[in-house]
């Protein structure tokens, strides 16, 4: 089994990744996260934005599965496959865990009004229900895929979590209360055309890797995104790391063979919070000009910094690593020299590793190396010999620092785009 995560702030380009290694692919399970994530695949000059879909639904012969991890927003799930399905895309392999939290409508409510709530201090979050509908799973106030199926146990249990939440919404948000009838309703509409894809996903997931099917666990989101490893509070409500994938899937550590970590080759991040490499000249706006860099979800402009491999180290140990995917080195083709980020300076003390401290995070300050730019077109590079002199060594400084192999380059947007050096499938 594979797990590929994101090791920055999401957005690497791991929806591009999953694709590319798609024809050697049985299963694709996301585990984690719902429709906060937006991942853009380009097949043939075609574009797709895929939210709560993994990535796999686009390769045919893929069975796609959506893990008890996800939380799952019913109207989005049938909006995007009936998108897919109008362009030709099979979805019926589809397979959706019954353990998986719905996103219900007084959750998206709850996320952005408490967003408008919390002013100055707000995350910056996605406005999807994300955050509420976790907290409902951990209150053990949530409502599961599975209890569709059973009018009454829905009910109570959407009159369980309304009878707190109404309080809530009139008392401190001023909104109106809601009505249970019309949370039913809406949830049991779903109920006939939800069926055929659910069942008991871990099960299904074990019996095939028993039968050597290949199975990657995408990961939603990033490292420094995950609850507990990245930067607190300003991340999202899952693990978003290669430990998420074992609880979001229901497959064991010991099923894991590979970890692919996608890492853009300068760094990006929506929403607020530290982010010490963080660019405010006109570097920061070619980047976002050159990468498209406009969030797939929100359209939102992301926030651009150059590369800091403190952060690609620290996600190479939290995640264990074995393979690293570095994209969009094409975005590089125009510099003069590329500023990376090596270590940190807070308060005069130099910080080879990421600081334990949040505040020194906030307070750290890059020690930069500058790399030579090569100033060429590598987007038509197909093997690593192609690229010029200077990009190869950019791509070995980078991975010396890392410590582990970069065995697959992004060069461009394409399915095509990419050069691989090590297959990450093994070997
Ligand atoms: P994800 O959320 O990690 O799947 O990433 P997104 O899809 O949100 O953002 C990555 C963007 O970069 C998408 O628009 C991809 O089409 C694009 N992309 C991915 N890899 C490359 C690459 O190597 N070069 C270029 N130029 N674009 C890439
Ligand atoms: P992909 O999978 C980038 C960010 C939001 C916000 C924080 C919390 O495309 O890499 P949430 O709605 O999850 O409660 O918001 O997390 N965020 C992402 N940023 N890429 C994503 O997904 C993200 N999903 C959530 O911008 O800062
Ligand atoms: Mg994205």
């Amino acid at each position: 089994m594979i797990v590929l995560i994101g090791a920055q702030w999401g957005d690497e380009g791991k929806g591009k990744a999953t694709d590319l290694l798609g024809d050697r692919l049985d299963y694709v399970v996301k585990f984690n996260g719902g429709n906060n994530a937006g991942h853009t695949v380009v097949i043939k000059g075609e574009k797709y934005a895929l939210h709560l879909l993994p990535s796999g639904i686009l390769t045919p012969g893929v069975t796609p599965v959506i893990g008890n991890g996800v939380v799952v927003d019913l109207a989005v799930l049938f909006q995007e496959i009936d998108g897919l399905e109008a362009r030709g895309i099979d979805t019926s392999r589809l397979r959706i865990s019954a353990n998986a939290h719905v996103i219900a409508s007084y959750n998206r409510t709850l996320d952005k009004v408490s967003e408008r709530y919390l002013g100055a201090r707000r995350i910056g979050t996605t406005g999807r229900g994300i955050g509420p509908t976790y907290a409902d799973k951990m209150n053990r106030l949530g409502v599961r895929i599975q209890d569709l199926f059973d009018e009454s146990i829905l009910r109570q249990k959407v009159e369980a979590a309304l009878s707190f939440k109404n309080q809530v919404l009139s008392k401190i948000y001023n909104r109106q209360a809601v009505k249970v009838d019309e949370v039913v309703a809406e949830l049991l509409s779903y109920v006939d055309r939800l069926r055929p894809y659910v069942g008991d996903t871990a099960l299904e997931l074990s019996q095939a890797l028993d039968e050597g099917k290949v199975v990657l666990c995408e990961a939603g989101q990033a490292t420094l995104l995950d609850v507990d490893h990245g930067t607190y509070p300003f991340v999202t409500s899952s693990n978003a790391t290669a430990g998420g994938a074992c609880t979001g899937a229901g497959i064991p550590p010991t099923r894991i063979d590979r970890v692919v970590a996608v890492l853009k080759a300068f760094t990006s991040r929506v929403g607020e919070g530290p982010f010490p490499t963080e660019l405010h000249d006109k570097f920061g706006d070619y980047l976002r000009e050159v990468g498209h860099e406009y969030g797939t979800t929100t359209g939102r402009p992301r926030r651009i910094g150059w590369l800091d491999l403190v952060i690609g180290r620290y996600a190479q140990r939290i995640n264990g690593v074995t393979d690293f995917a570095l994209t969009k080195l094409d975005n590089y083709d125009g510099l003069d020299e590329i500023p990376v980020c090596v270590a940190y300076e807070v308060n005069g003390v130099r910080h080879d590793e990421m600081p334990v401290n949040q505040t020194d995070f906030h307070h750290a300050i890059p020690i930069f190396e500058t790399l030579p730019g090569w100033k060429q077109d590598i987007s038509g590079c197909r093997s690593f010999d192609d690229l010029p002199k200077d990009a190869q060594r950019f791509v070995e400084f980078v991975e010396q620092r890392l410590g582990a192999r970069i065995s697959i380059v992004g060069v461009g947007p394409g399915r095509e785009a990419v050069i691989e050096r090590h297959s990450v499938l093994g070997g």
